[in-house]
């Protein structure tokens, strides 16, 4: 059942590079420059013309929405916002027939994901689901959708249904930029970098021993931070989400430039801080918050780019990934942070496949 693998997690954390490609497949084309999602043909042009969309989701999908705003606004400069789920179903919110929500769950069935959903078809706008089990209830209830296609997913801990979330919001955001924001020749290389990802996924994978060992180093800590930004700010939050649920440790994820702002109050040598520090715009500025850690005596766990030099002279562990475009960054930065929160909580010999107090799929409010 568990192929091998002591856990499910562990499991499914290495599916992800064949997951990333049942996602990709049939409906990345990268030499016709376009993107095939049948679930949402017919839905396309009126998806296009939104005046705004707005994404419902929690946990761990609400953070595929937040990285899928960035997307779609970054390539189909379309105006959109994310909310919790259970946040937007009982905050009165302004929705109307130029609208378009789309949800996104991993099971279909979590309640304030629904309600929120029935709360938006009743104002009139249209619905969009994300979801990985066919059939279920959010996507029988939608008007249209994308299957994530990620396998069921066992863990209570979501790892593979995460990126194959995200995948499907970067394919979304070039179909719905097509024809109107984007180039031929920028499509077709934006397909490519993602096509490129299953491979560089694997790489990353091959990591795990070194992870396993840094792990063994902080299983003791009780407290961590996460930062990121830009595009990997989502990943921090998802980093220390994961954390949380099966290690049982406190965590917090931040974007960087906010820690001045009230988080670098608790740094000291009891607070291991995780960066993520790959190779964008503001590679520098990261730089600088790492030297901000340090100089408070900060111990820092990076995630930095293959080749780089930089962050190894300011951190004390570098976990070095592929390089990729920013747009893809959080596809290959959350793997390394799926094993660290994997190994610290086998390690402290919690049951990572069911964690305390979490069930896979939240059917109450
Ligand atoms: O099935 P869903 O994607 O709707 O579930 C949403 C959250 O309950 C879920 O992501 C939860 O946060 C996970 N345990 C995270 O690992």
């Amino acid at each position: 059942e568990k192929g091998g693998y002591e856990h499910f997690m562990l499991k499914e954390i290495f599916e992800q590079p064949d997951v990333m490609h049942d996602v990709m497949r049939g409906r990345v084309r990268t030499e016709e420059g376009r993107v095939v999602l049948g679930g949402i043909e017919d839905y396309l042009d009126r998806l296009k013309q939104a005046r705004r969309i707005v994404i419902c989701a929690c946990g761990t999908s609400w953070h595929a929405g937040l990285i899928g705003e960035y997307l779609i606004e970054d390539f189909a400069r379309i105006p959109v916002e994310v909310d919790y789920a259970s946040e937007f179903r009982y905050r009165n919110p302004i929705i109307g027939p130029d609208d378009v929500v789309i949800v996104i769950s991993q099971s279909g069935e979590t309640a304030d994901t629904l309600a929120a959903l029935r709360a938006a078809k009743e104002k009139g706008a249209m619905v969009m689901g994300i979801c990985n089990v066919v059939g279920s209830t959010i996507a029988r209830e939608t008007m249209c959708g994308i299957y994530t296609h990620a396998g069921p997913e066992v863990g209570v801990a979501s790892t593979k249904a995460f990126t194959a979330q995200v995948i499907v919001l970067y394919m979304l955001a070039l179909a719905l930029s097509k024809g109107r924001t984007i180039s031929h020749d920028e499509m077709r290389l934006s397909l490519k970098e993602l096509s490129k990802v299953p491979e560089h996924a694997a790489k990353i994978l091959e990591l795990d021993s070194q992870i396993q060992q840094i792990a063994d180093d902080y299983k003791d800590a009780r407290n961590f931070l996460y930062l990121g930004r830009g595009y990997n700010f989502p990943v921090a939050l998802e980093g220390a989400l994961k954390l949380k649920e099966i290690s049982y440790i406190h965590a917090e994820g931040y974007p960087a430039a906010e820690m001045k702002h009230g988080p670098i109050a608790l740094i000291d040598e009891d607070m291991p801080v995780v960066v993520i520090a790959t190779r964008d715009s503001s590679y520098q500025k990261i730089l600088s918050n790492i030297e901000e850690v340090r100089s408070r005596k900060g111990r820092v766990i990076a995630i930095a780019s293959e080749g780089d030099t930089e962050v190894a002279r300011l951190a004390e562990h570098v976990i070095y990934i592929p390089q990729a475009s920013a747009q893809i960054m959080p596809l290959l930065t959350v793997i390394p942070l799926q094993l660290l929160s994997y190994h610290i909580a086998t390690l402290r010999g919690c049951n990572v496949d069911r964690p305390r107090n979490l069930a896979k799929s939240v059917t109450v409010e």
